[in-house]
């Protein structure tokens, strides 16, 4: 296999994850991560990085959904107790949900059962908040901030004698008859590569602020949520569907600074260090599946690995485990393996 040529498009934590997966299950190959964007251009970056994936992720089965989260945690969570921990971004964080609704808001059938500890919350944490909550849980799960992780896992890539190249790529047959494979990690952007029309925005802004104090995340309804990390806590939120729009918008600002002040009172008044704006890259299922693309001048071998939509730094490690799975399965026939 020691000639075998792979690239993987994209740099965010989908991209570095499957580039580092690769390099871990074919160890003598030459690959090359080829992205426009990097660490803070990135979407990922925008991301509070909690380890939590919404009642509404779905891979292409109810099976290969759980064996992804099941996996990433596992990965995550094995990463956790190394001494590499603080400099990939990860650590443990516990906190609340609560709803005023319904108590299906704060369960999660994918969380119950894998994280140590996700319980119901008692009559005396549903007041810790302000809001008059009726249903709440506590969970203990990670944390994985992508300031720290993306750095970290290039790093690791370039330690392992991986490639990284600045390009965007406009089509496909760019790189036919260049690499044996393609892995194609390029969160939204596949929307213009492929016309993927499932691919939908779902936009989001957040705040970060400086609040150290503050140790345990708060996630209300209405996508209101205070995410501590490592340098700063994470104010938010907002989704609005089909929004291209990455401007910050001063609406938003304000009505994420109330509904979080509303919330957990004692954040009033710390410092603002910043707001981003991400556009998650939603679809319905998210698409791991390998792809013949025949190119005006040769055949490629595709395996796709994207639309994670809000959860992508949750599941980076089980769907990239899976791409290159399927990556596997493509190359075989391939004379060099
Ligand atoms: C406000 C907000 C909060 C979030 N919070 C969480 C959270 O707490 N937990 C969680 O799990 N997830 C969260 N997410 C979701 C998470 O950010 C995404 O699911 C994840 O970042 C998707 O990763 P990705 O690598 O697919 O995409 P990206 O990070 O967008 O990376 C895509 C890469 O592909 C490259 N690319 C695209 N097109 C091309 C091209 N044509 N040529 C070359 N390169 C190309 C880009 O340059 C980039 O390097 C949040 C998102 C937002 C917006
Ligand atoms: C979850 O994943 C771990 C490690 O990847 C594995 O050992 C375990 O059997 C899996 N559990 C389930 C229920 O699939
Ligand atoms: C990287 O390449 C060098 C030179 O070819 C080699 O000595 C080294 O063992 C390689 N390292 C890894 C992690 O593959
Ligand atoms: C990504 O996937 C889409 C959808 O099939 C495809 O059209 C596009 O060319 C792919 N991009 C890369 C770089 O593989």
């Amino acid at each position: 296999m020691s000639d075998l040529n792979i690239a993987v498009i994209g740099a965010g934590a989908i991209g570095l994850t499957t580039a580092l997966e690769v390099q871990k299950e074919f160890r003598n190959a030459r690959v090359t991560v080829l992205a426009e964007k990097f660490n803070t251009d990135t979407t990922s970056f925008v991301a509070a990085g909690l380890f939590r994936p919404g009642t509404s992720f779905c891979g292409p089965t109810e099976t290969i959904t759980r064996k992804w989260i099941n996996d990433s945690y596992h990965h995550w969570n094995d990463l956790n107790v190394t001494a590499e921990a603080s400099l990939a971004g990860v650590t443990e964080l516990s906190g609340y949900m609560f709803s005023k609704i319904s108590p299906d808001i704060v369960r999660n059938s994918y969380l119950e059962g894998l994280l140590p500890i996700y319980r119901a919350a008692t009559e005396e944490e549903l007041s810790l908040c302000n809001g008059g909550w009726k249903y709440g849980s506590f969970f203990s799960t990670l944390l994985i901030e992508c300031g720290l992780y993306l750095p970290w896992a290039a790093n690791k890539f370039l330690g392992g004698n991986g490639t990284i190249e600045t390009k965007k790529l406009s089509s496909l047959s760019e790189l036919a008859g260049k690499y044996d494979a393609v892995i194609n990690c390029t969160g939204l952007g596949a929307k213009y590569l492929c016309n993927d029309f499932k691919l939908v925005p779902i936009r989001g802004q957040v705040l970060k602020v400086h609040a150290p104090w503050c140790k345990t995340f708060f996630y209300a309804e209405f996508d209101t949520y205070i995410i501590p990390g490592f340098n700063s806590v994470t104010l938010g939120g907002c989704r609005q569907y089909d929004s291209f729009n990455l401007d910050i918008c001063k609406y938003d600002y304000l009505s994420i600074q109330e509904r979080c002040e509303s919330l957990l009172p004692s954040i009033k008044s710390s410092p603002l260090i910043g707001q981003r704006v991400g556009l998650r890259p939603h679809r319905d299922p998210v698409r791991v599946e390998k792809e013949i693309v025949a190119t005006p001048t040769d055949k490629l071998k595709v395996v796709h690995n994207y639309g994670h939509g809000g959860y992508g730094v949750t599941t980076a490690p089980g769907t990239s485990k899976h791409a290159v799975e399927l990556l596997r399965e493509i190359l075989i026939g391939n004379s060099k393996m």
